[in-house]
């Protein structure tokens, strides 16, 4: 399987059950807690920034940016922007994370309120078409356009392929849309990922990931017959605490080790899982 395949397949995967479709048990490892924390919000975090910097040497301080989702992906995207100095908005759908976004201080707004404002457009929602045509048409000259979230269904680059408009290929990864009035807009990695089409995604996170497939790998292969059935399943959450802590020891960190008597308190085994399935 493609590496970074499950960050495609995961909806379908829940698609395909409800169906009744699935062939074979499925481990949805999107959706585990080391899984998402690391790969979807520290990496995001330290990788939208390269990604920009490197396609088009952007400065940060002051600039205005929207982010569109505040899942793990935006979390991250937005605290790297605001730890640069941009005034970051965000579009939400879900009522407790725009509530979320607006406790860590970021302003909830419509696309359309600041489309016409920004300098930066960043979509990290895993949805379809959420920067569409008539956003495009209002975004001022200059304005970059990219996505960190799902494949390249987010931005509508379809509609940017009519007559009247004048792609210009700057460099590699980087357009120029040119607007019959002379607006140009920068679009990135044509609408793709932009930190896996323009940057580097750092190993440490990578480890995190792989580490987390083989341990579903390994789940599902030594699984007794009939542990799982043709449905799509989490990775159990003391695997998920394990690749953890296989991790630790590149800080040197040193876990606190519960004492019996917490153990019971808590009602708890020593070795874990310390959380319940549903903690994220
Ligand atoms: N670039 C990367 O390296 C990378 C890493 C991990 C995941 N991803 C991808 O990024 C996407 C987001 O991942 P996530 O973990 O943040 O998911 P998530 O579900 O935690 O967050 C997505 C958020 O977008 C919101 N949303 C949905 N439609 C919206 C819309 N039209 N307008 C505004 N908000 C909307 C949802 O309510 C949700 O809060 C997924 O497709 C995932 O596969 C990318």
């Amino acid at each position: 399987m493609n590496f970074r395949a499950e960050l495609v397949i995961e909806p379908q995967l829940y698609q395909l059950s409800k169906a009744g479709k699935l062939c074979v048990p499925a481990m949805n490892v999107n959706d585990s807690v080391t899984k998402q924390k690391f790969d979807n919000l520290y990496c995001c975090r330290e990788s939208i920034l390269d990604g920009l910097k490197r396609t088009t040497d952007v400065m940060f301080g002051g600039k205005q940016v929207v982010v569109c989702g505040y899942g793990e992906v935006g979390k991250g995207c937005c605290a790297a922007l605001k730890a640069m100095g941009s005034i970051v908005y965000v579009t939400e759908i879900d009522p407790i994370c725009a509530l979320q976004a607006c406790m860590d201080g970021f302003r909830l707004v419509k696309l359309t309120e600041v489309i016409r404002q920004v300098d930066i457009v960043i979509t990290c929602t895993g949805n379809k078409n959420v920067v569409v045509r008539e956003n495009l048409d209002r975004m001022k000259n200059g304005c970059i356009v990219c996505n960190m979230g799902h494949s390249n269904t987010e931005i509508d680059v379809a509609s940017l392929r009519t007559p009247e408009l004048t792609w210009e290929r700057v460099r590699s990864q980087v357009d120029h849309v040119i607007w019959p009035d002379g607006k140009r807009i920068v679009l990135l990695a044509e609408g793709r990922l932009l930190n896996l089409s323009c940057s580097t995604v750092p190993t440490f996170v990578l480890s995190i990931t792989a580490t987390t497939q083989a341990l579903a790998l390994i789940e599902l292969y030594n699984a007794p017959e009939g542990r799982y059935k043709q449905d799509v399943y989490l990775l159990p959450k003391k695997m998920d605490e394990y690749v953890a802590s296989l991790h630790l020891p590149t800080f040197d960190a040193h876990l606190t080790e519960l004492s019996d008597e917490q153990a019971k308190y808590l009602g708890l085994n020593k070795n874990g899982p310390f959380k319940p399935n549903y903690y994220r």
